[in-house]
């Protein structure tokens, strides 16, 4: 007789209509009618009763610890079972510690950071009573019009992977579950960031090439990091929605990486199957949802309303029912739910820890580590005697932790014009040039330096916030512009959520890119102003000239036809108005210190499939700042079955030098590093003649060739 586990002797008392409800996630103000909890997104009505809403198995957000064990306890109290709701949220880059928006994080180059942030939203989430968190978003993007390009990664498979892995380990703490840990839903799935045109919920229509080899790693680098749950995303795949795609979420999911997490819907999405025109009404749209491999659906009731008629009539097995319920209760059982269903939420702990000044100082290192300086004409760092001015509609704007801050709050932080005080002679938020005065002009045009902080609004990143135009909003150009002509030197501050077109600003004495950096960006730039701190930070997407030019990428293919300045033949890959590369390269980022390579010694020139090759590199930091390089390793395949990118990012670390200080680089790259996922998902890899290129950014490198014989 084979023992029943906890989960099988839990599922064989429930009735149909109680797993059912496992199935479902239902945001909490059904539950607590003026719940602070903000949840994004309009409700349809679910057109649910009373009965259906206690058994629903988890909950979308909360707004407090107070809030949960209000919503738990009257939960427990109504519910037919006793199984207690999974709480989960989006903490996509901080709790009430605001840190710095993914895509900064994401130019740190440092999967440290990112599992230091990580850790430290989970504690404080863990305080509110969040099991779950909506987090990290694994989504490749190559276009910058897209407005979720702010919680990714950016266009590097191995970045947005290592990102990836490393927020989900921090988070899990190790999948240590417990004390101030929390599990991951890790999002879209999949491909989410290919949207046509960069417009969100657009059609997805990629080869299997590249989404085997471009979008499918980094999922798959989170959940084998131990992220328990994965959110299936809008969009279709092959013309069917990812929600209800059976492809990804049993071919590729549960058959190809033998994967056990639960799945769920994003918000509505089984019912905008519908919309989609994959499904006629929702009682297809349950069938197909279930059948596809969709677990729990979120934010609607297709699957309350019809699965118990599909069962009834023999269409599904309740055995296969049973199946997902078990994976839903076995999670439910990790996170310690039935020992304490209200787990870690705690008023007073949630007030002690949130905010507190070791959380700060993390949220302040983390920005330290994401700005990525563009232009520096020997002005930064400042000494901090020179006279300054501060101008522009980011002067004093309390907006810079970033959009999704969910629980974040702008007002308890200080602006730009706060914490430069002391040395400011004139401060403005105007934006636009007409707006000053006569005497203003002169005010500025006196000052020794003009920083200029302009940008785009928080609002016009996120979800539903993409931009055809990606030009510096509000005329910003014109401000720009009369800055320049103004000022003495003029030091520029661009905070976005996502590559603007900076062509007219590429002549700035200095320009810092801030991106949102969270509690502590003024703060941080501040430091990085004045040489407190030294800019490490490096781009993780291509910044075009123009938007013709997207989608944009570093590690794109050679084409038969490549442009080459040299040639007369006039039949290249080229466009007649604008240069092939981008203005700002990926993997570029200037810093106060001048790091000069040489030396770059391979351990061999032929290598086996058995065999590692050892790679190293002499740098020395010219001068006497102190700072990281991320010192970055590409390869290239130059001849393969499947055509292989000028260059893939394969390796990268981020390295401390003191002044004057010289250090030998050690990378080591193996048969993994040199092999390729073909339109099947197979690793593949080739003999052949191979280029190894090493450098402070994806244009900036030394190389040498190899060969690799498989034996
Ligand atoms: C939203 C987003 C998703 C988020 C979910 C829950 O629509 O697409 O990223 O986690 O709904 O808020």
């Amino acid at each position: 007789m084979i023992k029943q586990t906890k989960a099988e002797s839990i599922i064989k008392n429930m009735s149909l209509s109680e797993k059912i409800g496992q199935m479902t996630q239902l945001p909490p103000y059904i539950y607590i009618h003026n719940s602070e909890a903000v949840v994004y997104g309009t409700m349809r009505n679910l057109q649910l009763n009373e009965t259906q809403i206690y058994t629903a198995g988890s909950v979308l957000g909360i707004g407090s610890p107070k809030e949960m064990i209000e919503l738990q306890k009257k939960y427990l109290d109504n519910a037919t079972h006793q199984i207690p709701l999974l709480f989960m949220a989006d903490i996509i880059h901080g709790y009430k510690t605001i840190f710095p928006v993914p895509i900064a994080l994401a130019s740190s180059f440092n999967p440290d950071i990112a599992r230091l942030v990580a850790r430290i939203s989970a504690l404080e989430a863990y305080t509110s009573g969040i099991h779950i968190v909506f987090s990290p978003m694994c989504d490749l993007t190559r276009d910058p019009r897209w407005g979720r390009v702010v919680e990714g990664f950016g266009e590097d498979v191995l970045l947005t992977s290592s990102m990836s892995e490393a927020m989900v380990e921090g988070y899990t703490n190790f999948q240590k579950f417990g004390e101030g840990s929390v599990a991951c839903c890790i999002k879209h799935f999949a491909g989410y960031g290919a949207c046509e045109a960069g417009r969100d919920y657009n059609t997805v229509d990629i080869s299997r090439l590249s989404l085997y080899r471009d979008y499918l790693p980094a999922y798959k680098k989170a959940l084998d990091a131990g992220a328990d749950m994965i959110m299936t995303s809008f969009n279709t795949l092959d013309g069917v929605p990812a929600t209800i795609n059976k492809f990804l979420l049993r071919d590729v999911l549960r058959e190809l990486w033998l994967c056990k997490a639960i799945t769920i819907a994003d918000y509505d999405a089984l019912n905008q199957v519908i919309e989609h025109g994959a499904a006629f009404d929702q009682m297809d749209a349950a069938y197909k949802g279930f059948k596809a491999g969709l677990d729990i659906e979120m934010a609607s009731s297709v699957y309350m309303n019809m699965l118990e008629k599909h069962v009834n009539n023999g269409n599904i097995e309740e055995s296969a029912l049973d199946e997902v319920v078990k994976r839903i209760i076995d999670l439910k059982i990790k996170l310690g739910l039935f020992d304490n269903p209200y787990s870690g939420a705690n008023i007073e702990k949630e007030k002690q820890i949130c905010l507190s000044e070791e959380h700060l100082e993390a949220s302040k290192k983390a920005a330290l580590e994401s700005v990525v300086m563009l232009e520096n004409k020997q002005l930064l760092p400042l000494k901090g005697t020179e006279k300054i001015a501060l101008i522009g509609p980011y002067a004093n704007n309390r907006s810079l932790i970033g959009p999704w801050s969910w629980m974040g709050k702008d007002d308890i932080h200080l602006t730009l014009s706060e914490v430069f005080d002391k040395h400011l002679v004139f401060v403005s938020k105007k934006s636009v040039l007409s707006d000053y005065t006569k005497e203003e002009i002169e005010e500025i045009r006196s000052a020794d330096v003009v920083i200029l902080a302009i940008g785009e609004d928080a609002s016009l990143s996120g979800e539903a916030h993409s931009r055809s135009d990606i030009s510096l909003p509000n005329k910003q150009e014109d401000l720009y512009s009369f800055a320049r002509s103004i000022s003495k030197k003029l030091v520029t501050l661009i905070f976005a959520g996502r590559p603007l077109l900076l062509n007219k600003l590429s002549d700035s004495d200095a320009l810092l890119y801030c991106w949102f950096l969270g509690s502590q960006s003024s703060e941080a730039i501040y430091d990085l102003c004045f040489g407190f701190a030294n800019p490490s930070g490096k781009l993780p997407m291509s910044f075009p000239r123009n938007v013709g030019q997207i989608p944009i990428y570093y590690n794109h293919f050679n084409t038969g036809r490549p442009f080459n300045k040299a040639s007369k033949n006039v039949y290249l890959s080229k466009y007649l108005d604008v240069k092939n590369e981008p203005l700002y390269p990926f993997g570029f980022g200037l810093s106060y210190c001048v790091f000069h390579y040489e030396d770059l010694k391979l351990s061999s020139y032929s290598i086996t499939s058995k065999e590692k090759l050892d790679i190293s590199v002499k740098i020395t930091n010219k001068n006497n700042y102190r700072g990281f390089e991320v010192v970055q390793v590409y390869i290239r395949d130059y001849v393969a079955e499947i055509v292989r990118p000028i260059k893939e990012l394969k390796k990268f670390k981020k390295v401390w030098f003191e002044g004057f200080e010289s250090k030998v680089v050690d990378f080591e790259l193996n048969i993994d590093d040199l092999s390729y996922l073909d339109d099947s998902g197979n690793s593949r890899c080739e003999n052949g003649k191979f280029s190894v290129m090493v450098g402070t950014s994806s244009i900036d490198v030394l190389s040498e060739d190899f060969y690799f014989l498989i034996n």
